[in-house]
């Protein structure tokens, strides 16, 4: 008899942590699906790959816009490509950006391009580079293991 109801304190404990844990999911499923996104660019992040510019990651000289160059930047768990971003300094640069699967960040450091890349949707920034240098950017928003060993490298040349 004792054991019996030790079974039933177990299933009231049991369905008191599910009831929990499906509170937390739910809550989370609606914060998630109303969470305001900055970027109006939307994109099928199974499909990066195929779909343009991301199917052409890379530096690219453009004409006729208010920038001199557009980065591509795709991020994936848990690299960057490119790897690395070549640029002459006094630029006006458009980054361009999207992620393959979970949030990651872009962040240049020790200048003000900070991104963050939610699946889904294209973060877009433009600037100027005005400092000659090498520039290590890393991923600040966690996003699993090889989150510490997520970076990549901004040159401005002269
Ligand atoms: Cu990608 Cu942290």
């Amino acid at each position: 008899m004792h054991l019996h109801k030790y079974e039933k304190w177990w299933l009231t404990f049991g369905t008191a942590i599910l009831v929990v844990f499906l509170v937390v999911v739910g809550v989370t499923a609606v914060h998630g699906s109303t969470h305001p996104n900055q970027s109006k660019w939307t994109i099928n992040y199974e499909e990066v790959d195929t779909i343009a510019p991301f199917d052409n990651p890379g530096v690219h000289k453009v004409e006729g816009k208010d920038w001199d160059y557009e980065v591509v930047l795709v991020a994936s768990a848990f690299n960057y490509n490119p790897m690395e971003i070549e640029i002459p300094v006094g630029s006006k640069v458009k980054f361009i950006a999207t992620t393959k699967d979970v949030i990651h960040g872009f962040q240049v450091a020790g200048t003000n391009i900070n991104m963050m890349l939610e699946p889904g949707y294209v973060s877009q920034y433009v600037t100027t580079v005005d400092k000659v240098g090498e520039f290590t950017i890393v991923c600040n928003e966690y996003c699993g293991i090889g989150h510490a060993m997520m970076y990549s490298t901004l040159k401005v040349v002269e």
